[in-house]
């Protein structure tokens, strides 16, 4: 892993008082100001609310070039990977770092297999929820519970962290699956070891005791490809929150309860259940495409594009052109024609003709195809942030993973620039008005 290193440093004039602060650069020649010495040389603080300009870590993890458009984990291209690797071998690389070696595979596969079936105990959790109950709130609750059930995880020795990285990985499947079962009123469908990761799901998810369930391998290839596309994304809003509830050294169960929590969020992973919203709004109440997107740049509309525009992505996020072709090649071989892939298609030639969405330079991101695909699959819209947040898992764990060995490891605890009211006198109630 290679490090921050000394590029020299930067002259900052505050106030008539000037300090030197050290610049230092990433592997790919991003440059950073190390304002760590700000406050006590000049008593100033930084100000970015949205995080917009601060880099919270530095982290080997995963590489975005968001005015090229590129996106790697430990070095290797997203396309390289969405075509040529599974979900559970692209979580190995995530969390250790490189492409494992077969046996290395092998064993990490069967950890995770192993570990697959919940408490019997858990399962009576699910009768507590109504049949409403939004699959993201159990899935963040389920797997804070988890942590009742492994009290190891709480003493983070190498052995425990390993350990509950194997469980939690292996047990999300079980418990999104048991929670769609649970929305249904259909028993739950165990685990089968003999299955691979994203089969087992896809027969969790859909087979019922009355009759067979055969697994589709197109669809289990779509799927597959759609967990390894979303496997991480650097320093987003989930994984910052988790790495701000790990600095804390909270167990692993409640850092990625915390994930799930800041994902379901619309402006984030909230966004592909949004999507597909929008286009059935667009295709049930026959709206014009021109005439949506006129709405969408109306600031009084409250309405946005969802799945376009990113944080970082200033030119077409790699992961929405990957899904786009795979959303004509999965829906071509299953036959179906697709009016809100119209749609979308429609809009997004719109958008990217249009001057207000060029001079944002607002682009596709990977919510606005990724949709169509998981409905494609049969997955029901209420279960699109929960495949989110599966998918998502493995880049949670290796950044929390990072963080935890990462030499003088601080609590995260951001300042702020008060505006609030100067020192008041306490009024007793009957003299106040
Ligand atoms: N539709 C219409 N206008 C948009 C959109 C959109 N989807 N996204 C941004 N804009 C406009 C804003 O109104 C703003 O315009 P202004 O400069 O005239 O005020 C400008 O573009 C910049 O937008 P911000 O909200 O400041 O950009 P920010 O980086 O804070 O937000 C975000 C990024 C949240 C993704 C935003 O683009 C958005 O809301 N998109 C729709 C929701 C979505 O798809 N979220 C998923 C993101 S990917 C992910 O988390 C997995």
């Amino acid at each position: 892993m290679s490090t921050l290193q000394p590029k020299g440093d930067a002259e900052l004039k505050i106030q008539g008082k000037t300090v030197r602060l050290p610049l230092v650069e990433g592997s790919e020649g991003e440059l950073g100001l190390d304002i760590a010495r700000l406050r006590s040389e000049t008593g100033a603080i930084t100000l970015d609310p949205g995080y917009v300009n601060t880099g919270s870590c530095s982290s080997s993890v995963t590489y975005i070039d968001g005015e090229r458009g590129i996106l790697r984990y430990r070095g290797y291209a997203i396309d390289e990977l969405a075509e040529k690797s599974s979900f559970l071998e692209t979580s190995y690389l995530l969390i250790y770092g490189k492409l494992p070696a077969r046996r290395e595979l092998e064993v990490f596969v069967d950890q995770i297999t192993r570990h697959s079936m919940i408490h019997e105990d858990m399962k009576r959790f699910f009768n507590g929820y109504p049949a409403t109950a939004h699959p993201m709130s159990i899935l963040s609750s389920m797997v804070c519970s988890l942590s009742s059930y492994y009290p190891d995880c709480m003493h983070n020795s190498p052995e425990n962290r390993e350990l509950n990285i194997y469980r939690i990985l292996s047990k999300i499947s079980t418990i999104a699956a048991f929670s769609y079962k649970k929305s249904i009123g259909q028993p739950f469908v165990g685990p089968l070891n003999r299955l691979g990761y994203v089969d087992n799901f896809l027969n969790m998810m859909f087979a019922v005791p009355a009759e067979s369930y055969e697994i589709n391998p197109k669809a289990s290839r779509a799927l597959e490809m759609i967990l390894v596309l979303h496997a991480d994304h650097e320093q987003n809003c989930s994984t910052s929150t988790v790495r701000i509830v790990g600095s804390s050294l909270a167990n692993l169960y409640a850092c990625v309860s915390a994930g799930i929590c800041a994902l379901w969020g619309p402006l984030h992973g909230g966004a592909n259940q949004a999507v597909i919203e929008m286009l059935a709004d667009i295709e049930r109440e026959g709206i014009d495409v021109a005439k949506f997107v006129a709405r969408v740049k109306d600031k009084d509309s409250n309405t946005r594009l969802m799945g376009f525009g990113h944080r970082v992505y200033k030119n077409f996020d790699p992961r929405a052109k990957i899904l786009k072709q795979a959303c004509d090649d999965l829906l071509g071989q299953l036959g179906i024609r697709s009016r809100q892939l119209e749609i979308a298609k429609q809009l997004e030639d719109a958008a990217l003709k249009d001057d207000y969405f060029i001079e944002r330079k607002l682009y596709p991101n990977v919510d606005f195809y990724s949709g169509i695909i998981l409905r494609a699959l049969g997955i029901p819209l209420n279960m699109f942030t929960v495949m989110f947040a599966i998918g998502r898992l493995p880049g949670w764990i290796a950044q929390w993973r990072e963080m935890l060995s990462s030499p003088g490891l601080k609590i995260n605890r951001p300042r702020q620039i008060y505006t609030g009211p100067n020192l008041r006198t306490y009024v007793p109630i009957e003299q106040r008005v």
